[in-house]
């Protein structure tokens, strides 16, 4: 039986990154129960910095499965390709390390990890369902000397600083998210049609307010495809413009992964991606532990099958 060992919350310390985004967190480890007070104060400092760090957090899955569900059900990861059935339906395995070939590392031409170098394009967790991510936690488990790093920025800030005519534009439309939009971008026949069955267009409302505090934010991310109503070359435009303006390299939170860190971020506000290291040569291995959302974010929340649905669909989206 696990010891209970407590950490008056006043022990923990949370360091803001940037003004804008992310804070350390101190004081506390994960491994064992964490009590109601410092749970709440990182819960407090989730909803205030939107990504949290902790260094020197040595989990197992159990245990990142139990802090993770502190905050929340979690939800179950769709299959990866090659990564069927390994690990338990609430972890997602981001890893180089091909279990079925004696651990051998997988480079990036393998099928695999061209998958997995849709994490590269910024995102935000699970957009593409009708249910989106309210947070991920990633746990390094193996991490490389150089390269592959995880980046940051916010959609919260971007929003705040928007010019008020494209606020306006933007407030109260429904943008229409798809995997097989993203996954489109990388390459063709990345899923098979079983998968793309079970991958149909979702709707996301384009600007979503945080219940917890108020704050609102745009919403968006490589699965969001076209925005409902405009023209959809304007929508892409507006799209690009918005992404470009959440992603300049001064607003930027680079985390460079140490063994055994985990870092938080809220999917409703933060758009993400993994930076390139030699895939071939260093393992990374990571695990995500997924929160699912409080609900859908338009209604309905499946996208119709439209003529310009039809008339728009990329080579290699099969529909
Ligand atoms: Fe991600």
């Amino acid at each position: 039986m696990v010891p209970q060992t407590r950490y008056p919350s006043a022990m923990v310390t949370i360091t803001p990154l940037l003004p804008h985004l992310g804070a350390r967190v101190e004081g506390v480890d994960l491994s064992r129960p964490v009590d109601d007070a410092t749970f709440r104060r990182i819960a407090d400092a989730f909803e205030e910095h939107s990504v949290l760090v902790f260094h020197g957090q040595r989990l197992t899955d159990e245990e990142q499965m139990r802090f993770s569900e502190r905050f929340g059900p979690l939800e179950a990861t769709i299959n990866s390709i090659g990564q069927e059935r390994r690990l338990h339906p609430n972890l997602v395995d981001l890893s180089n390390v091909d279990p079925d070939h004696d651990e051998k590392l997988m480079g990036w031409s393998d099928r695999r990890m061209l998958y997995q170098s849709g994490n590269q394009l910024w995102h935000t967790d699970s957009s593409f369902k009708p249910v989106p991510a309210k947070a991920s936690l990633l746990s390094g488990r193996e991490v490389p000397p150089v390269g592959g790093e995880t980046e940051f920025v916010s959609m919260r800030h971007a929003y705040a600083t928007l010019p008020e005519g494209t606020r306006r534009n933007i407030d109260g439309r429904v943008t229409v998210h798809s995997i097989l939009y993203s996954r489109s971008t990388i390459a063709k026949g990345l899923f098979d049609p079983e998968h793309e069955r079970a991958l149909p267009p979702v709707r996301q409302a384009l600007v979503r307010v945080n219940p917890a505090n108020g704050r609102t934010s745009f919403y968006i991310g490589s699965h969001a495809w076209y925005i409902e109503g405009l023209p959809y070359d304007e929508s892409r435009r507006l799209l690009d413009d918005l992404l470009a303006h959440t992603t300049r390299s001064e607003l930027v939170l680079q985390h460079r992964w140490t063994q055994w860190d985990l870092v938080m971020w809220d999917n409703r506000c933060v758009l993400h991606r993994g930076r390139p290291w030699d895939a071939a040569k260093h393992a990374r291995v990571m695990r995500r532990t997924t929160l699912a959302g409080d609900g859908p974010t338009a209604e309905p929340p499946f996208a119709t099958r439209t003529e310009l649905w039809d008339g728009i669909v990329p080579e290699g989206v099969g529909v």
